[in-house]
C-alpha cells in the first residue's frame, strides 16, 4: 500500500527505513550479519561450522535450542579482541545505517583464548568509542542464565569495575540465555542495582509463572519480550495484575518470537495486549543477523499487522525515548531530533 498525501507518496517500507528509531534490545553477537560473519572469517566454507549453520538459517520452524546453537556458532566469529571490535563496529555502522539514532546494544564477556572478560569489554568499548556513524551507542552487559553463581559474580565484578570507568558508555545489565536454562538470581541483580546499574530481563520467554512473579516483584527498569504474561499467552491472571500494576516497559521483538516459535505469527503477538491496554512497549530487533532482520523491518510488521498509521509508529518509537537507559540531555536531545523529523516530513502523516 502507499500512502498518498498532498500529492506525496511514500511506501510503508520507505517510510520505516528513513524514520529515526531507537533500539533498546540487540545482542552484539546475534546481530551480526551474514556480511560481517564472512568478514570476520566465521563463514568459511572450510570450516565444519558453516554447513551447520547453513542448515539451521535455512530452516523457517527453528526452535528455541536451535537458535541458541545459531548463538554459539556466531561467537565463534568473536573469539579475539581485535574481532570482538570489528563486530561492534559493523553492528554499530548496519544500525545507524538503519536510521537507527540510539542504540542500546548487549553482550555478554566471555573469557576466551587469551581474551579476558574485561579485555572483551574493553574490545566492545573501543569499537563504539571509535564509530564514526552518527549514532548514541550505550552498552548494556549480560549475565547468561546458564552461568553457575561464581561465573556470574565474576562477570558481576568486571562489570561493576568498568562500569565505574566508563559511567557514561556502561549503562546497564541484563538477564538473557536459553530460557529453559538456570533462572533469576535477585541476589545477583540486587547488587548490580546497588552499583547504579540499570536493569532489563529476559522475562516470560516461555511460561514460567513463579519466575515472571519474581522478577516483577523485583521491578527491573525492563523486560525483554514478555511473551507469557499475559493469560491469553500462557501466564497466570496474578503476573498480569501485577504486570499492569507495574507496567515495566517491555521490549518487544517480533520476528526473533515468531521464528523461534515462541508465537505463533505476527499478528497473533502479545503486542497487541500491550496496545490495547495502553501498557508501555518498544520494537527491537533482538538478533538481527540470526533472524535475518533490521529494525525498519520490525517497523513494517507492526505497521502492516496491527491497526495503525504512520503517526502511531511515531509516537511508539518517541515514547520508547523515556525507557532508555541515556543521559536526560541525551534524552532531550532524541525527542528534539525526533520532533524535528517529524515537522520536515509532515506531509507523509
Ligand atoms: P552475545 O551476548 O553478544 O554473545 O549475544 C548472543 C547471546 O545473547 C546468546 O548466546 C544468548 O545468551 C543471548 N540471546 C540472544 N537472543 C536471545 C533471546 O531471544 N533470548 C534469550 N537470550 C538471547
Ligand atoms: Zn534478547
Amino acid at each position: 500500500m502507499i500512502f498518498t498525501l498532498l500529492g506525496t507518496k511514500m511506501s510503508e517500507d520507505i517510510f520505516c527505513r528513513s524514520l529515526p528509531k531507537i533500539e533498546l534490545h540487540a545482542h552484539l553477537n546475534g546481530s551480526l550479519s551474514e556480511k560481517t560473519l564472512r568478514k570476520l572469517g566465521c563463514l568459511d566454507e572450510s570450516i565444519l561450522e558453516y554447513h551447520k549453520l547453513l542448515n539451521i538459517i535455512n530452516k523457517t520452524d527453528r526452535t528455541l535450542d536451535e537458535c541458541f546453537e545459531l548463538f554459539k556458532i556466531a561467537q565463534t566469529a568473536t573469539s579475539s579482541k581485535n574481532s570482538v571490535y570489528l563486530a561492534t563496529q559493523s553492528v554499530i555502522e548496519e544500525f545507524a545505517q538503519d536510521n537507527v539514532i540510539y542504540l542500546e546494544l548487549r553482550t555478554t564477556p566471555r573469557a576466551e583464548n587469551d581474551m579476558t572478560k574485561q579485555e572483551y569489554i574493553e574490545s566492545v568499548l573501543k569499537g563504539i568509542k571509535d564509530s564514526k556513524s552518527d549514532i548514541i551507542v550505550k552498552l548494556i552487559l549480560s549475565i547468561d542464565r546458564r552461568h553457575d553463581k561464581v561465573c556470574s559474580e565474576d562477570s558481576l565484578d568486571v562489570i561493576v569495575k568498568m562500569r565505574e570507568e566508563y559511567p557514561g558508555i556502561i549503562k546497564g545489565i541484563d538477564l538473557s540465555g536459553n530460557p529453559y536454562v538456570g533462572g533469576f538470581d535477585e541476589c545477583l541483580f540486587s547488587k548490580a542495582r546497588e552499583h547504579g546499574l540499570r536493569t532489563t530481563i529476559h522475562c516470560a520467554e516461555i511460561p514460567n509463572d513463579n519466575e515472571v512473579q519474581q522478577i516483577l516483584n523485583f521491578h527491573p527498569e525492563r523486560i525483554g519480550h514478555a511473551t507469557s504474561i499475559h493469560p491469553d499467552f500462557g501466564g497466570s491472571k496474578e503476573n498480569w495484575q501485577l504486570y499492569c500494576k507495574a507496567k515495566i516497559p517491555a521490549e518487544f521483538c517480533l520476528t526473533s518470537n515468531v521464528v523461534c516459535g515462541t508465537s505463533k505469527c505476527y499478528a497473533e503477538h502479545h503486542i497487541q495486549q500491550w496496545m490495547k491496554n495502553d501498557l508501555p512497549f518498544s520494537i527491537n530487533t533482538d538478533d538481527k543477523g540470526v533472524f535475518c532482520t533490521s529494525l525498519s523491518k520490525e517497523y513494517e510488521h507492526v505497521l502492516n499487522n496491527f491497526d495503525l498509521s504512520k503517526a502511531d509508529l511515531w509516537n511508539i518509537t518517541y515514547n520508547a525515548i523515556d525507557h532508555c537507559f541515556a543521559s536526560t540531555e541525551e534524552i532531550i536531545l532524541l525527542k528534539k531530533k525526533m520532533a524535528e523529523w517529524k515537522e520536515t516530513h509532515a506531509q507523509y502523516f
